[in-house]
């Protein structure tokens, strides 16, 4: 069985597609896929019941994808491949990476081809492309190879190691986004104000900075107050929305140790730091639909 797994962006988003750090978790949630020998190239999407055939020029970007990773095997059998989605799409949860690595562990194994999660993640950028146009590369990375790291772009994953698991609580905002849209009007924002968008980028660099200290020392507290100062420098790239900024205050409100939106913004998710698993179940509830959390040890 193939496996992506969603992510969450704890600190770093849109900076990171400019050269600056970032810091993220790979969660369980995500994508599981088969492969099998079949008579045409097919890829089929549940929950959705998509039918989705390779395509180097169509409309649809799932078959535009699907194409860029079939072209990594040479001289392969048809292959039909099953994906199970259990993460939410254009969410802010790294949805397309997922299934891009998912779809792809799941014809290595098929072809009985042995592949590092490093490598895994590499040959899924091609596909990542295809939805964000410019992916930094942070999805698909954590996808492939999870666990709590700091990402930059071109270079390797760095773990990060604590003996304190992380209590994250994700909710939804019910609004979806386009991370493509968002990723090109940052880009345009730093075309047209430079200075403005480079001081952001220093803002979310220090912070990332501090966070890697903070989840190393365990220290949560330091963390969720690096997580709430966050929020501002985002909403001046214009990436939050009122739900989300609301979700976030009523998480501080019941306990949360710092909460922010996570991924591309306009919409799709945020994330608490609980200090612990009960109150994670706890704010949970306050989230609302769609809220779940996510256990994750560095
Ligand atoms: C999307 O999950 C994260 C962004 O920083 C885009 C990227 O890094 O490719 C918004």
């Amino acid at each position: 069985m193939g496996f992506g797994r969603g992510k969450v962006i704890l600190l770093g988003e849109h900076a990171v597609v400019h050269g600056c750090p970032a810091i993220a978790v790979g969660i369980e949630r995500g994508v599981t896929a088969k492969a099998s020998l079949a008579e045409r190239d097919l890829l089929r999407l549940a929950p959705w019941s998509l039918s989705i055939e390779p395509d180097s020029r169509g409309e649809e970007p799932l078959g535009r994808a699907f194409y860029e990773a079939l072209s990594l095997y040479r001289g392969r059998p048809a292959l039909e491949v099953s994906a199970e989605v259990e993460l939410p799409a254009g969410a802010g949860l790294g949805c397309s990476a997922a299934i891009g690595v998912a779809v792809l562990d799941a014809i290595d194994e098929a072809l009985g081809i042995e592949r590092s999660r490093t490598d895994l993640a590499e040959a899924a950028l091609n596909w990542e492309k295809v939805f964000h146009g410019n992916p930094s590369g942070i999805d698909n990375s954590m996808s492939a190879v999870g666990g709590v790291a700091v990402y930059r772009r071109g270079e390797p994953l760095v773990p990060l190691r604590s003996n304190k698991p992380l209590h994250l609580v994700v909710g939804y905002s019910g609004e979806s986004s386009s991370t493509k849209e968002m990723v090109a009007s940052v880009a345009r924002q730093l075309e047209n104000d430079p200075l403005r968008v480079n001081k952001a980028f220093e803002g979310i660099e220090v912070l990332v900075r501090n966070a890697k200290l903070a989840i190393e020392a365990g220290d949560h507290i330091a963390l969720g107050q690096l997580l709430d100062l966050n929020p501002t420098i985002l909403s001046s790239l214009m990436l939050c929305t009122s739900k989300l900024e609301e979700m976030g205050q009523a998480a501080r409100r019941a306990g949360a140790l710092g909460a922010k939106m996570t991924g591309a913004g306009g919409g799709g998710c945020m994330f608490a730091l609980a200090p612990k698993r009960d109150e994670a179940l706890r704010l949970r509830e306050v989230l609302g639909q769609g809220a779940f959390v996510a256990e994750v040890s560095a």
